[in-house]
């Protein structure tokens, strides 16, 4: 049996796992988030603790037989988060979570710095944890100076499981301190940010073998001393593991409450004026790119909270296929945006209002503004050479079969739909576990889920998608102009 272990920002959700792959039992814990200033989001890594040990006593509660024949767990969890150890491995601070944007002014210094997007791939977003470290030198300089260790999130749950410090190469890519293409800390971006790389964890690919989980914890599970904690990895790339994305043409569009556009790669392909994200894939030897809106389910539950209706009832009306996108058009930079303006103080907008719309209109403006947004992200992938044959679709977004279908035909590309069931990181985590106890070929055990439908896009609504999109992409020049 297998556990994977997802470290969400509102919880930790566990799975059980035959070695076969099917999900026997899961458990899930809530975990706070505190924003104790404006722009600031922690968690105080002791909570991840809590509600990980809950879920792992309660599947110890649900079936003691199966974890007594446990021999592997991995790990999944959000990305960028700077969690401080001192040389004791207490830890310093709360953690510094990937929405927090304090250091937005490093992040921009960071940025700048000779070579660290060539060697990193990648922009430096405030959200990632180079530039915390860097507010931390500034602002909190006695931390910053007992800093032993940083690990990213998940790193710390497998610390408490089996006291080593690891991390992969997925988790690792969003620091801004890896050589991404070369899959190793890189010693010109530590020192970018007052780094060294012996503050840095163990580095491993996600099927990597961290080693067994410690005797105590074993015991009080009623799991085996000899289960192996496997690496795992972060949350985008593990869930590519969980739906079988991992080579060239594969792909997801996540509809949550931030939308992701992934692309898995066989090779490093950065490109980071596009401000798409590429980052090291959980399997060894491959890559992934991804563009991220803030406000993908976000923007309809802003428009829910405002207009008292809840998103079930706002789209009921849009029946099951997509029409042509509508004069009212919607912008959903309610948060700033990521991919591809890379712009944190750009704010959303509607156009067009007519004073015979309803709550009803504005929902469906709404689920276009955010579709066109991804459709700016499949624009921004390709200009990296991502090939992106067909995508699943996932995230609570695509309970509407309306949005699914304008996707499908916004971004001219057949769209699965998966069964109900797990495909998620939980999922992709306990498969990464599996192949590092095993052995056996990724590509064996991260098989695409069962699906309920293909949505094809439909010639009729092309040339009005296309003209539809190419006035979207005006605006934002626009509205940045009048902001
Ligand atoms: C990726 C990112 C998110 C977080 C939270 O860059 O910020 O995926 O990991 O889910």
């Amino acid at each position: 049996m297998y556990i994977g272990l997802d470290l969400g920002t509102s919880g930790v959700r566990a799975l059980l796992v035959a070695p076969d792959g099917r999900v026997l039992h899961s458990a899930e814990a809530p975990v706070a988030v505190t924003h104790p200033h404006p722009g600031w989001s922690e968690q105080h890594p002791a909570g991840w603790i809590a509600a990980a040990a809950q879920t792992l006593r309660a599947l110890a509660g649900i079936a003691p037989a199966e974890m007594a024949g446990l021999r592997g767990i991995s790990l999944s969890g959000q990305m960028h988060g700077a969690t401080l150890l001192d040389a004791e491995g207490q830890v310093l601070r709360p953690c510094i979570l990937w929405n927090d944007t304090r250091s937005h002014a490093q992040a921009a210094r960071l940025d700048a710095a000779p070579r660290v997007r060539d060697i990193s791939g990648n922009i430096v977003f405030p959200g990632f944890t180079a530039p915390k470290l860097a507010w931390l030198a500034e602002h909190e300089p006695d931390i910053f100076d007992r800093t032993a260790t940083v690990l990213l999130p998940k790193d710390y749950l497998t610390f408490w499981l089996t006291g080593q410090r690891v991390t992969d190469m997925s988790d690792a890519a969003g620091t801004a301190w890896l050589d991404v293409g070369g899959r190793c800390w890189s010693d010109d971006l530590l020192a970018q940010s007052g780094m060294r790389a012996d503050q840095m964890p163990r580095l491993l690919e996600g099927t990597g073998t961290v080693g067994p989980v410690r005797g105590d914890l074993a015991a009080e599970l009623g799991i085996p001393d000899t289960t192996l904690v496997i690496a795992g990895g972060a949350d985008n790339a593990v869930a590519a593991c969980g739906v079988g994305a991992l080579g060239e043409g594969d792909g997801f569009v996540s509809l949550g409450t931030s939308g992701v556009l992934l692309a898995a790669r066989d090779g490093f392909a950065p490109r980071p004026e596009s401000a798409v994200h590429t980052f090291c894939h959980a399997v060894p030897d491959r890559w992934y790119q991804m563009g991220v809106i803030l406000a993908a389910t976000d923007s309809l539950n802003w428009l829910s909270r405002i207009t008292g209706q809840d998103p079930a009832t706002l789209t009921a009306g849009l029946g099951p296929h997509a029409q042509a996108p509508g004069a009212l058009r919607f912008l959903p930079y309610l948060s700033g945006e990521r991919t591809p303006h890379n712009d944190s103080s750009i704010r959303g907008a509607f156009i067009n209002l007519d004073i015979a719309q309803e709550p009803q209109d504005l929902a469906r403006a709404v689920i276009e503004g955010v579709s066109f947004a991804l459709r700016d992200n499949l624009e921004a992938l390709k200009s990296t050479g991502a090939r992106l044959d067909r995508l699943l679709a996932i995230g609570g977004g695509t309970r509407s079969r309306y949005w699914v279908d304008l996707l499908a035909n916004l971004l001219d590309l057949p769209i699965d739909l998966p069964q109900q069931g797990e495909f998620g990181a939980a999922l992709g985590a306990a498969r990464l576990a599996i192949c590092g106890v095993t052995g056996a070929d990724p590509a064996e055990v991260m098989t695409k889920p069962p699906l309920s439908e293909t949505i094809a896009p439909r010639a009729e609504l092309r040339a009005a998608c296309d003209d539809a999109y190419a006035a979207y992409a005006a605006t934002y020049p626009a509205l940045k102009a009048l902001s």
